[in-house]
């Protein structure tokens, strides 16, 4: 799948949502940068970008379809269960690059260890320009350090769910510790 065909997809299933659509371009946008920045294929970051969010207002049934290949967590929160069905669909609209799949799957939450494609796209979803929220820093730091980047967007994200009394899911925990472990020598 090209990346011209994974924005055709993405616009026609959220036609309705332009402001998702918006957000959707803007991610591409800087995951392409981010790509070409740190020397990996930019094309490959665009697709991704293009399906992270594709299947976030499809109904439970064609959801429940695109998650039969997938292995979702036990404990993922329903807000997150978006980025396993939109791994689906790619998978259903025959992509079959890893890095690609699993820079959809872990979009949300992140993981440990992600390869770069996964880094990249886990960043332009939250640093992206058209976020309501200030994510300046973090669009810089991305392009400085991916890992220090990671850590102060889940940093953000855990305090903001905290401060609201949300639930946090323990995979966006995970993946925080794992690289403030990584920063300090993997002894902490
Ligand atoms: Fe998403
Ligand atoms: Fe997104």
């Amino acid at each position: 799948m090209t990346s011209i065909e994974a924005r055709d997809l993405a616009t026609k299933l959220l036609w309705a949502h332009p402001l998702r659509l918006q957000h959707v371009e803007a991610v591409a946008k800087l995951a392409k940068e981010l790509a070409i920045h740190y020397g990996i294929n930019p094309e490959k970051a665009m697709v991704a970008a293009y399906l992270h969010d594709a299947t976030k207002y499809l109904s439970p049934e064609e959801t429940s379809r695109y998650l039969q290949k997938e292995v979702v967590p036990d404990h993922l929160i329903p807000e997150f269960v978006h980025a396993y069905s939109a791994a689906g669909l790619a998978q259903d609209q025959g992509v079959k690059d890893p890095e690609i799949l699993n820079a959809i799957r872990y979009h949300t939450s992140g993981r440990p260890q992600m390869a770069m494609l996964e880094k990249i796209v886990f960043l332009a979803d939250y640093a992206e320009e058209t976020r309501g929220f200030d994510n300046l820093k973090v669009r810089q730091v991305a392009f400085e350090n991916l890992d220090e980047a990671i850590i102060l967007t889940l940093q953000e994200i855990l305090s903001f769910l905290a401060s609201r009394g949300k639930p946090i899911d323990r995979s966006s925990q995970a993946t925080l510790e794992s690289y403030l472990s990584l920063r300090n020598g993997g002894n902490s």
